[in-house]
């Protein structure tokens, strides 16, 4: 969210609106909860409901985005919340999406100055002497500009770039090592972590003020999105490039048993990358040697030993071929990992921006009959939890394809 914008749109449905407007009480599910946190007393709030296509506005926040403000509000299921009032009578607008669409504004999003300014063309609100000095306050476009549409579509274009596609499948792609228009640690180190696979794993796993722990930070990618995404977070590497991160060698983890909420560790692949010249780096072994394992599942217990019970550590790994020899470090990982751990997922991430992606090299692949790394392996595993899980019945139901093509249900 911009420094300008003091507007957002808060979704609901023909369930949950009466709650809304009789509770005056907006509320999201934890997918949103670093948006309702960034809410702040007096800012504008809109509501759109999904279903009718109406959008209601305009109010003001009576509080700052808090979870459970009414932990019993739609039983729970949107404990991101924001007290409301209303600014002036209710106004409804109707076929809101496409107005909202042919605006330029998206309301998924949250709302940069200009998107806010024209969203407010849809109300009158005239006599409001508080929508005014909030104008003001906040450098809203002038009317005017709006209707001579001289707003800057670049300023949408930008905000929609603001955070990466929470993934629903497990191949994992996005274009860029960053997201949005602060760094997320040095895409020039050596091995940096794209940072849109944190940003999933933290929306999945964690909460807002949840503890996050990267064993082998590097440059820092896990602590920038964790402190943007509101979570707590302890980093380590063996050779620290920046004050936040502490120097550890991650074989032995300077924290108490059950400690932590989500470990996510990029670690070495092997000794493929040069990352510092500290002589317990685990990047100058081999692969190709049962040693690496070994250090690796060394660091593999600690993590075990300070995840709480039922909590995930996301572990990202990469196969290696070199000098005409493949070795399953991946697979090697994965079989370490499951002495410790229950299998949540496995992820594809595609590879992207590697140094050997290039003509030269897909000619050579193609010419010598081997092929270049395409993806890593993101394996996310739980620490089983203490109590015996509840075994509930599976009742599956495939659909089954006889020879000529017709499908037959059975369970
Ligand atoms: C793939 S990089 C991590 C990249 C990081 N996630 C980022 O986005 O910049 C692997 C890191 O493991 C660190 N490392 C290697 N051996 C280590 C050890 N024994 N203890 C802690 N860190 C270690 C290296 O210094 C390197 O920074």
């Amino acid at each position: 969210m911009t420094e300008t914008t003091r507007a957002h749109i808060f979704v609901c449905t023909n369930k949950t609106e009466p709650e809304c407007l009789n509770r005056k009480l907006f509320g999201t599910s934890k997918f949103y909860a670093s948006d309702v946190l960034e809410v702040k007393s007096g800012d504008l709030l809109f509501l759109l409901n999904v279903n009718s296509d109406v959008l209601y506005g305009i109010f003001r926040a009576k509080s700052d985005g808090r979870q459970n403000i009414v932990p019993e509000a739609w039983k729970g299921k949107y404990p991101y919340q924001v007290e409301v009032e209303p600014i002036g009578d209710v106004q409804a607008v109707k076929d809101a999406k496409k107005a909202l669409q042919k605006s330029g504004v998206e309301w998924h999003k949250p709302l940069s100055a200009s998107m806010a300014e024209r969203l407010l063309t849809f109300f009158s609100y005239e006599g409001s002497e508080y929508l005014k000095e909030a104008k003001e306050k906040w450098g809203l476009l002038t009317p005017q500009k709006v209707n001579n549409k001289q707003f800057s579509f670049a300023e949408a274009v930008s905000e929609l770039e603001e955070k990466p596609p929470f993934e629903a499948t497990t191949l994992w792609d996005y274009p860029r090592q960053r997201y949005g228009k602060i760094p997320k640690g040095n895409n020039k180190y050596p091995g940096v972590t794209p940072a849109f696979i944190i940003w999933n794993m933290i929306q999945r796993y964690t909460e807002p003020g949840d503890l996050v722990l990267d064993p082998m930070c590097g440059s820092g990618t896990t602590a920038d999105v964790c402190k943007e995404e509101s979570r707590e977070v302890i980093c380590y590497d063996i050779s620290p490039t920046r004050p936040d991160i502490v120097q550890n060698d991650s074989r032995k983890i300077p924290l108490p048993d059950n400690h932590v909420d989500m470990i996510f560790i990029d670690s070495p692949y092997g000794d493929n990358i040069r990352y510092n010249e500290h002589p317990d780096c685990i990047g100058k072994i081999s692969s190709e040697t049962e040693t690496f394992y070994e250090e690796l599942e060394k660091v593999m217990s600690e993590c075990f030993r300070v995840l709480k019970p039922g909590k995930v550590i996301g572990w990202l790994i990469g196969d290696q071929w070199v000098k005409k020899k493949f070795t399953p470090v991946g697979f090697n990982v994965y079989q370490s990992l499951s002495r410790h751990f229950d299998t949540v997922d496995i992820i594809c991430v595609v590879r992207r921006g590697q140094a050997s992606h290039t003509g030269l090299w897909y000619n050579r692949a193609r010419r010598f009959n081997f092929f270049l790394r395409g993806f890593k392996y993101l394996f996310i595993m739980r620490k089983p939890s203490q109590q015996p899980e509840k075994q509930e019945k599976r009742n599956i139901k495939w659909a089954f394809y006889d020879r000529n093509r017709t499908k037959t249900k059975s369970s």
